[in-house]
């Protein structure tokens, strides 16, 4: 049996190497390496396949949120609105444009924001409200929408997890990152569609925010060496939007195969004591760019993990703390689920590689572990 990781890049690697190395030989022997035709392509790409007007490529997940706020271009101390249980890129980018990330809890069944609980902390400072498309599927946009429209805030959302997950009520339709005023996502390497190193995108429909990211992300320029606006340094190397490129036309049998994996998984475990399978929302599809279980207490979590770990199964705490509680973003909040949910969550190997053998394996020792612990 091959070796288990969270995410198999090598093995995903040797099933495309042809594709990828083709088209990263392209660009070598073009030598655009800076916003050459690779970059162009991916961007239009996705703009079709996400029916988006504009993508903006940019360097990675989190200098897309620093440019989406960065254009939104609000008055320092603006507060916006976005869930404690999550990464914390939302939370640094908000704190280093002098902003403040006013922290909401999230449902402890889906792990998403929970939209009941905004209205409350709305105040006559809140500007935006940030929602994070947490392991694969959507915050409940409509209601979010609807909210937002009401007070006259900004949506932006943080589709890092959830690129290709689909919003679909009676009310409204959209894929992650589309439906509200910006979107962002990531293409980290372990991120269900990801380049060779770091990567990132923002989407929106908004003509006169698209032009603002686009200058912005390329030091404030709309004109070569004519700097209108403050920017960053922050493009997609057309080597990795090449990679991209090689990739994308899989993504959706990458999403197939999780979706099986996912399912392995519920079968097995739905019946084990003292562990929780994740709950779908009815609202979005689930492209599970992770696939998190809760146990019924933060040892038995600590256990399992340990366990896994003896016999080489690697799981991951995403998240182990609520971000107000990390030292950088510190603030005096209280929100018991988020909390809750940091002790008790853990996330399994998925990938497309995973190997039924593999996930046999993984399965086989959780119920071990449970076994044992009875
Ligand atoms: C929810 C979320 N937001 C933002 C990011 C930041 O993306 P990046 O690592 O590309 O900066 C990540 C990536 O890990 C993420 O998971």
């Amino acid at each position: 049996m091959r070796s288990i990781k969270m995410v198999d890049l090598q093995a995903q690697y040797a099933r495309l190497s042809s594709e990828i190395d083709q088209a990263m030989k392209e660009v070598l022997l073009q030598g655009d390496f800076i916003q050459g035709s690779a970059v162009k392509q991916l961007e239009s790409a996705l703009s079709e396949r996400y029916q988006v007007k504009h993508v903006i490529s940019c360097a990675n997940g989190t200098d897309a949120l620093q440019l989406a706020f960065m254009a939104l271009d609000l008055p320092k101390g603006s507060e916006i609105i976005t869930p404690a249980f999550s990464y914390a890129a939302l939370a640094e980018v908000l704190l280093l444009l002098e902003l403040k990330p006013v922290f909401v809890e999230v449902d402890p069944s889906t792990f998403l924001l929970d939209v009941s609980l905004v209205e409350a902390l709305i105040t006559e400072n809140t500007r935006a409200i940030a929602p994070v498309h947490l392991y694969g599927q959507m915050v409940s946009m409509e209601p979010l929408l609807a909210l937002a429209k009401k007070h006259n805030l900004f949506v932006v959302e943080d589709a890092a997890q959830a690129i290709g997950s689909q919003y679909c009520t009676p009310g409204e339709h959209g894929f992650a990152g589309t439906m509200g005023h910006i979107g962002t996502t990531s293409f980290f390497p372990s991120k269900n569609l990801g380049c060779f190193g770091d990567g990132g995108a923002i989407f929106t429909n908004d003509d006169d925010l698209a032009q603002r990211l686009r200058s912005m992300a390329n030091h404030g320029q709309t004109v070569k060496y004519q700097h209108d606006v403050l920017g960053l340094n922050s493009r997609l190397d057309t080597l990795q939007a090449a990679i991209l490129m090689a990739k994308l036309p899989h993504l959706h049998d990458f999403e197939k195969s999780r979706r099986a994996v996912a399912a392995r998984y519920d079968e097995a475990l739905s019946a084990l004591d003292g562990l929780k399978i994740p709950d779908r929302t009815v609202d979005s599809s689930h492209v599970f760019h992770q696939y998190t279980i809760t146990c019924e207490t933060a040892a038995m979590r600590n256990a399992l993990k340990k366990y896994l770990a003896e016999h080489e199964i690697p799981s991951m705490i995403y998240y182990p703390r609520p971000l107000y509680l990390q030292t950088a973003y510190q603030q005096v909040v209280n929100l018991p689920i988020s909390e809750d949910l940091c002790n008790r969550v853990l996330s399994l190997p998925i990938c497309p590689e995973l190997d039924p053998e593999q996930q046999d394996y993984i399965i086989h020792n959780i119920q071990n572990f449970i076994q044992k612990s009875q």
